[in-house]
């Protein structure tokens, strides 16, 4: 019989992305998702791309009771995998209480009701951003955990923590947590995809909105940084790769083959990119011009972050495999397909 997951926050950017992989790995998905920063639609998409509608229940997962019902309606769930939380930075602060009570109030629920329901592993959401400006470069698991520049990311280290803390007080469950660096990109059919709300806040929906017409130019926030070129540098991880990863981690976890009860893994490709070459490389890679204009610095942003994904790489077997050409072409061609359906 196949192994049944639910995918909490199933229908955002990497959660469905992670619905098909799983379901191309041969496991169930039931999705639990309210749709505040995601559209049902995706549910279509990731139909397209499988030939399988995963099981889907609108609701908030703050609440406690409904979660605990739909549980029951749907037995037999073995790994949960949680995305379902308030992402963006800028926002976090000004509404803290909101990135507090989504993110946590979440996650105290699920772990909660883990045990009762038998399900024996979580894989958890969480990024670089607990490492903040890393004094070493590449960045390992082990460096040390900075202060957090944002509420967005105080929510990430604290759930890192309640997870460390509930497993280490004897809770019969297993934990993957994932630090992912900068995702991004779209499933190469295009069928699924990431659709920010309002003016995107992140770089690559800016940007493909930016070369399609929708924004006038996209602004690169600062060149006076102790970089090459003087902008800021990240990693960016192709999102398919990134749901790659996510089954993986389960498989290792249900398999009983965890070397730990809390394992922590990078996910980036160990490759720094400045914004100015991923403007250069979007151009070459799809012929499009990128409008775009130098302004000042982004407060809170990091000079530079990378990836050392050794340890995802020999212990999970995982490796990031797309180039950064195919992904950025990925996410050009999600951006004319929002334009074909009307959407963006
Ligand atoms: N950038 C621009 N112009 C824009 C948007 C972004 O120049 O219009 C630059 C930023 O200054 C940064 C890079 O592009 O140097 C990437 O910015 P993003 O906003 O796309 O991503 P961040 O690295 O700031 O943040 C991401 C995730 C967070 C996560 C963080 C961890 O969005 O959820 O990585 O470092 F916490």
């Amino acid at each position: 019989m196949k192994q049944k997951i639910l995918v909490a926050g199933g229908t955002g950017y990497i959660g469905s992305h992670t619905t098909v992989e799983l379901q191309n790995a041969g496991f169930d998905v039931l999705i639990i998702d309210d749709l505040s920063n995601s559209n049902i639609e995706v549910l279509d998409g990731i139909e397209h791309i499988t030939g399988i509608r995963p099981d889907f229940v609108q609701l908030d997962l703050k609440d406690k009771e409904g979660t605990r019902k739909v549980l029951e309606q749907h037995p037999g769930i073995k790994g949960v995998i949680l995305f379902a939380a308030s992402k963006a930075v800028g926002e976090s602060v000004q509404k803290p209480l909101k990135y507090y009570r989504n993110n946590i109030v979440t996650l105290l629920n699920i772990l909660e009701l883990m045990p009762e329901f038998g399900i024996e592993g979580i894989v958890f959401s969480s990024s670089c951003t607990v490492y903040g400006q890393p004094d070493i470069l590449p960045v390992t698991e082990d460096a040390p955990i900075k202060p957090a520049m944002s509420p967005y990311g105080n929510t990430k280290q604290i759930n890192e923590e309640i997870i460390k803390d509930t497993i280490h007080a004897g809770t019969p469950i297993k934990s993957v947590l994932l630090r992912y660096f900068n995702p991004i990109g779209a499933h190469p059919s295009a069928e699924i995809g990431e659709l920010p709300n309002g003016v995107p806040q992140n770089l690559i929906p800016y940007l493909t909105q930016t070369a399609i017409g929708i924004r006038k130019e996209l602004s690169v926030f600062g060149d006076d940084y102790n970089t090459p070129d003087g902008s800021c540098i990240r990693d960016y991880i192709n999102v398919v790769d990134l749901a790659k990863a996510h089954v993986t981690a389960m498989n290792r976890m249900l398999d009983g083959k965890s070397e730990e009860n809390v394992e922590i893994f990078n996910l980036g490709t160990g490759r720094g990119v400045s914004v100015l070459e991923l403007i250069n490389t979007f151009e070459r890679a799809t012929g499009v011009k990128v409008p775009h204009k130098i302004v000042g610095r982004r407060e809170g942003d990091i000079e530079q972050v990378w990836a050392n994904p050794e340890r995802a790489n020999k212990v999970l077997g995982w490796t990031a495999q797309e180039t950064l050409e195919n992904t950025l072409k990925s996410a050009w061609k999600w951006q004319l397909h929002l334009r074909e359906k009307g959407i963006q």
